[in-house]
C-alpha cells in the first residue's frame, strides 16, 4: 500500500555530515521526500515526541541526546514506506544492524543510532502530525 512514514536524522548523523548520503539512500529505495526540515528540538518537543517511552530507563538519555544538536525531520512516501524505511535503517542497536544499513554504517551506539523511523502506519500518522501541519506535507 502507498504509505507515509516519519523519519528523523538524529544529531549524531547531522554532525557527521551524512544528511545527503542518507537522503540518497531513501531516494534510491524509491521513497519520496514529501516534507523536510532541520530543527533543534526543545526538551519539551523531544519529551513529547518520545512520550510512549517516558517510563523506560533510557528515556532521559534519549531526550538529552535528541536535543544535543539539530535534527533533520522528513516525511517519506512510497509503497510499504514504513517497513521499507525501517529496513534501510537497520536494527535499533547498531551492533545488530545488517551490513549496508544506515545504522550499521553511521551509528555509534543504541542512543546515537543515526536515525528514527515510525514503527507502524498508525504511529507514523501521529508522528507526522507532531512535526508537520497537513498543508506542509506534499503528495508525491
Ligand atoms: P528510536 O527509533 O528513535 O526510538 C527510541 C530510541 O530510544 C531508539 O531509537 C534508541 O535510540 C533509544 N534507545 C536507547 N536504549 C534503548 C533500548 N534499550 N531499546 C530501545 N530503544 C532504545
Amino acid at each position: 500500500a502507498l504509505e507515509r512514514t516519519l523519519s528523523i536524522i538524529k544529531p549524531d548523523a547531522v554532525a557527521k555530515n551524512v544528511v545527503g548520503e542518507i537522503y540518497s539512500r531513501f531516494e534510491k529505495a524509491g521513497l519520496k521526500i514529501a516534507a523536510s526540515k532541520m530543527k533543534h528540538l526543545s526538551r519539551r518537543e523531544a519529551e513529547g515526541f518520545y512520550a510512549v517511552h517516558r517510563e523506560r530507563p533510557f528515556f532521559n538519555a534519549l531526550v538529552e541526546f535528541m536535543i544535543s544538536g539539530p535534527v533533520v525531520v522528513q516525511v517519506l512516501e512510497g509503497e510499504n514506506a514504513v517497513l521499507k524505511h525501517r529496513d534501510i535503517l537497520g536494527a535499533t542497536n547498531p551492533k545488530d544492524a545488517a551490513p549496508g544499513t544506515i545504522r550499521a554504517d553511521f551509528a555509534d551506539s543504541i542512543d546515537a543510532n543515526a536515525a528514527h523511523g515510525s514503527d507502524s502506519v498508525e504511529n507514523a500518522n501521529i508522528e507526522i502530525a507532531y512535526f508537520f501541519p497537513a498543508t506542509d506535507v506534499y503528495a508525491r
